[in-house]
Parts: C-alpha cells; structure tokens; sequence
C-alpha cells in the first residue's frame, strides 16, 4: 500500500533540503548564495511555465486569461527584484570568504535565464551552443530556440482579432531578434486610440519589459557594491558587460509609439 500523503512527502522536502551543498566546510554567507540561486532556478521554472501557458491562451483568443497570467509572472518578477535586497546584507569581504569556490561558476551560465530571455524574443545561438550536446539545458534550449516568443503570440492574437499586423511579421522568422516596426507602430497607435481593452494587454508587456529592466539595473548595482569593478567568474568584464545589457527593450514598438500618442 502507498504511504499517505504527507506535506513532507508531497513537496519533497528530504530531497530539497539536502540540495544546498558548499564545496567545503561551509562558509558562513555561502548557505545565503547558494539559497537566493536556488530559489532564483525555481523562479525562472514557475515564470517558464506561466509563460508557455500566456502563449497557448494568446493562441486560443483568451486575452483574459492571457492578461491574468500576465498579472502572475509580473508578480514574480517584483518579487525576483526585491530579492536582490536580501543578497546586498552580503558585503563585499563575507562574499569574497567563498568567491574562489565558484571558479568560473556564474549566473550567466543559467539556462532557465536564457530561455526566459528566448521565450521574450531575445535568442542568442552561442546561449545554445554553450551547453553541451545530450544536456537538459541544451535540449530545453534548443526547443525554445524554434519556438514562437510572446510577441509572436500576441501579433498572432492581434491578427485574429482583426488587427492589420503585416504578414511578413506574423510568418517572421522566430529566431530572428524582434526589430521595430513602422508598419506595425500606425496599428498600434490606432489601437492606442480606440481600444481600451487591448491595451490593457500592451501594457502589461510593457510592464514586464521593464520589469526585465529592472532586474538587470538592481542587478548590476548589487553586483558592483560587491565587486566593483573586478572581472565576473563567469570571464566576462563584470559590471562593464552587464550595463551593456541594460536599455536594449523587448517590445521596441510598444515604447516607440508613445512619442506619437
Ligand atoms: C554576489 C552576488 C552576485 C554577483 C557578484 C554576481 C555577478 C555577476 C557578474 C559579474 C555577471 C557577468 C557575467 C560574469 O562574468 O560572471 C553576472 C551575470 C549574471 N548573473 Fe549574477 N551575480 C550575483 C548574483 C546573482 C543572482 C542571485 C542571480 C540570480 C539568478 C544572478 C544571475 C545572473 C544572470 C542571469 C547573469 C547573466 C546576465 C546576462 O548575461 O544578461 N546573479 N553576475
């Protein structure tokens, strides 16, 4: 006969907290960093989730449930940024007893990261490519790598709705970064004017831009006030290469328009 379900048994808990595990005799602040990615990992895992969720709804015409869905992963999102609060309690010298143990270990090699940046519609084939062949992450990102982004779905939804979305975006080429759109910006300033409801749903991909954005700013502000401007493990120039990232939108087109509102 099968044990009954416990809260123990049916969240896994023996397996969950015997997870965190330092390299060595554990340094006080590392059970922090290793806890806040962890947690970060299970983020990106429910956010993946509802976002393949949006989509399929986009693809069904079920705007109100897309925008719910939409309400929840920005939930999450504000949630992620505040947590970067709990890592700045970490100065520079408590990360520094631990910082050689991650040898070239960083959050740029997270590929939950990269396929929430897929499933925005910003791909990158090195992001791919840097995951060995026969991986989960390199399987996980390789299907995302051909898979429509939420901006593909919500032309789609547009388009149904009756929306002029140029057909060469709507058979664009999924992989391909999102450009902006002249074409596409006089439907969107139209829908601007008339239409309430749906830009509901465009402002909720504009909050989840900047959501994005934020993150990457608390981020790079986290990281220099505990590097400052030393290299990251991960090889790359540290805060330097992550400003880089920062003011590069999602939804050009969404931003565009208001100037011409
Ligand atoms: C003390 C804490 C942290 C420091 C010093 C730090 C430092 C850095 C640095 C320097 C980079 C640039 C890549 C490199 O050369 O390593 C980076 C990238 C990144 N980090 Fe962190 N990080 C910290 C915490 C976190 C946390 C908690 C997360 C949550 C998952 C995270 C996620 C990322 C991601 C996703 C990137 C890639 C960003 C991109 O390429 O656009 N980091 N980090």
């Amino acid at each position: 006969m099968s044990e009954a379900v416990t809260y123990g048994r049916y969240l896994k808990i023996d397996e969950l907290l015997s997870l965190q595990q330092p390299r060595d005799e554990v340094e006080h602040d590392e059970m922090l960093f290793i806890v806040i990615h962890q947690v970060y990992e299970l983020w990106f895992k429910e956010v993946l989730h509802e976002m393949d969720y949006c989509g399929r709804l986009l693809a069904d015409g079920d705007a109100p449930r897309a925008q719910h869905t939409l309400k929840r992963i920005l939930t999450i999102l504000k949630v992620m940024v505040s947590q970067l609060d709990i890592l700045e309690t970490m100065t520079p010298t408590e990360f520094l007893t631990f910082r050689e143990r991650l040898e070239s270990a960083s959050g740029f090699q997270s590929d939950q990261f990269r396929q929430f940046e897929f499933a925005l519609g910003r791909k990158s084939r090195a992001s791919v490519e840097r995951f060995p062949e026969g991986s989960r992450a390199r399987a996980a990102l390789e299907d995302r790598w051909g898979r429509p982004t939420l901006w593909d779905a919500v032309l789609g939804y547009l388009a149904q709705k009756g929306y002029a979305v140029p057909a060469d975006l709507l058979e664009r080429d999924v992989t391909a970064p999102v450009e902006a759109s002249e074409r596409l910006q006089a439907v969107l300033i139209e829908l601007y004017r008339s239409d309430p409801v749906h830009v509901e749903l465009c402002e909720r991909l504009v909050d989840l831009d900047e959501g994005v954005q934020e993150w990457r700013y608390r981020h790079v502000k986290m990281v220099e006030r505990t590097i400052g401007s030393k290299s990251g493990t991960g090889g790359s120039a540290g805060s330097a290469y992550l400003w880089s990232t920062l003011n590069r939108p999602l939804f050009p087109d969404l931003w565009e328009i208001r100037a011409a509102l």
